[in-house]
């Protein structure tokens, strides 16, 4: 495993785990994944040297945090444990009870990142950050981080908060890569950190689903997934197969050694089985030649994938087709 130095929290892996798919009914990974294998695949996280777990207080309603918390046992306060408010009404008192909640149901006393999960389009930072900083100068909280913000709202929350904040977690991956344009190169310029979510795009960038294979649950509502989607990206993944096919690892594998050796960044992979955890985990070890990098890198940028309003058509197109057939 490799790790990231970051101000408030120690060393990160580069390779975290995504928790949303615990106990959350969108992922339609069922009761038994819930109540063994997320423990499973936490267990061997920590085997593996993962030291990251990103999680929220929306996943599962709260489920996400309970099974995360009791799966790390005796170990939940050695790791960063990275949790996430939903910013509605974020006034201190509010932030202050919502990360109480957090807390408790992790089995914390202190959360290592508390992020600020959406930026809120009608409340400024202004109004969201006292309540951190007093959660932060309290020791109730490690580190400040947001999620889905634009380099200047991330900016804006620094001023607001009066202080750094370390982490920004964004979709970033070989199918949505625009952070390389300025959250990277502000991470690195500022020693934060871009953690990087959907890293696999969902699962589409392990190269197994097709027009005839597509994931159900949330994931049908993913534009990746659409026909014409699914069509542009085949360049893409030809890309990735190949590169895999010379490392001996999988196109998962690439794509996550791909983000991972870009300055500042951290993957958090979500994982179904503690098979995918094992070889998330040993992606971080990939050494990608410059070439390669680059080719991903001009593969990705030439990906441009149609809009979620195009997939819906096309999909209603297609029911209505195979309704005719
Ligand atoms: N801040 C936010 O707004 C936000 C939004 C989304 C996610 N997140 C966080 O980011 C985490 C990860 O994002 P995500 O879950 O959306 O997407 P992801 O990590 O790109 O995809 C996870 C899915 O990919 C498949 N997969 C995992 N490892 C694999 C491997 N080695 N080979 C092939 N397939 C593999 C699994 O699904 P199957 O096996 O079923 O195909 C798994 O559930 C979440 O758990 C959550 O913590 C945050």
């Amino acid at each position: 495993m490799r790790f990231l130095d970051v101000d408030g929290l120690g060393p990160v892996s580069r390779i975290g785990l995504g928790t949303w798919q615990f106990g959350s009914r969108e992922w339609g990974y069922g009761d038994a994944y819930a109540a063994r294998e997320a423990a499973a695949i936490v267990r061997q996280a920590r085997e593996l040297g993962i030291t990251l777990f990103d999680t929220a207080e929306v996943y599962g309603n709260g489920r996400s945090e309970r099974i995360l918390g009791a799966a790390l046992g005796d170990e939940r306060a050695d790791v960063v444990v990275a949790s996430k408010v939903f910013p509605v009404a974020p006034f201190p008192v509010v932030v202050s009870s919502r990360l109480a909640g957090s807390a408790r149901r992790l089995g914390l006393d202190r959360v290592p990142l508390y992020q600020v999960h959406w930026p809120n389009p009608l409340v400024p930072d202004s109004v969201t950050m006292p309540g951190l900083r007093q959660s932060l100068d309290a020791g109730r909280i490690g580190a400040v981080g947001v999620s889905n913000y634009s380099l200047a709202r991330w900016q804006a929350a620094d001023e607001a908060l009066g202080r750094p904040v370390v982490s920004n977690q964004v979709q970033f991956s070989l199918a949505a890569p625009s952070a390389l344009d300025d959250l990277v190169p502000f991470a690195e310029r500022e020693g934060r950190m871009v953690m990087a979510y959907s890293p696999l795009a969902q699962g589409l960038l392990g190269g197994r689903y097709g027009v005839d294979h597509r994931p159900g649950g949330v994931r049908a509502l993913n534009p990746l997934f659409g026909t014409e989607n699914l069509r542009r990206a085949q360049p893409l993944l030809d890309v990735l197969r190949e590169v895999a096919e010379a490392h001996a690892v999988t196109p998962a594998q690439i794509a996550l050694a791909w983000l991972v050796s870009l300055p500042r960044v951290v993957a958090i992979p979500g994982a179904s089985s503690v098979a995918q955890v094992e070889a998330n985990a040993a992606a971080a070890d990939v050494d990608l030649r410059p070439d390669e990098q680059a080719a991903l890198t001009a593969a990705a940028r030439t990906f441009r994938p149609v809009s979620a309003v195009r997939t819906l058509v096309e999909r209603v197109q297609e029911r209505v087709g195979a309704g005719r057939g």
